[in-house]
């Protein structure tokens, strides 16, 4: 059973930080399974949800930036964190936009708050996400 994390958000499981940090050895094969995967159902999903024009969006967890872009397309600024530094590198090299800040991060420590949406989830066969818009 979920335990309420707080302010009635419920988390179903929490990764330990070394299990997170595992992204780190797979980084560049997760980045080109997606270029591959031509399944993907997060991008129609995701354009769908999005409201057409917001000021600042938040993804956690952004992998190598695949939906940050996307983010990207919509938001004024779009600040995308993961705690992988080889994923946030390939985020950079990839998918830099002058509107995206890529920064290692682990989402359980963030502190912030004023975004009209965030974003957590992944694409490919087995995905979930969460979204959030105020
Ligand atoms: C399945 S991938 C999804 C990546 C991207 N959202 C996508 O759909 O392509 C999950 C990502 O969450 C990151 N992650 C896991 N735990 C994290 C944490 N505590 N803080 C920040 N990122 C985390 C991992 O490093 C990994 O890049």
């Amino acid at each position: 059973m979920a335990a309420p994390a707080r302010d009635g958000v419920y988390v179903a499981r929490v990764i330990s930080r070394a299990e997170a940090q595992s992204f780190d050895r797979v980084a560049a094969d997760y980045d080109r399974l997606g270029d591959l995967d031509r399944r993907d159902w997060m991008e129609p999903w995701l354009a769908a949800v999005l409201p057409d024009r917001g000021q600042r969006a938040l993804e956690l967890g952004c992998g190598s930036g695949r939906q940050a872009v996307t983010l990207a397309s919509r938001f004024g600024q779009v600040d995308a964190i993961d705690l992988s530094g080889a994923m946030i590198g390939l985020a950079r090299a990839r998918r830099s936009r002058p509107n995206i800040s890529y920064r290692q991060a682990d989402l359980l420590e963030l502190d912030e708050g004023g975004y009209d949406f965030i974003l957590s989830g992944g694409g490919g066969d087995m995905g979930c996400a969460a979204v959030t818009h105020g």
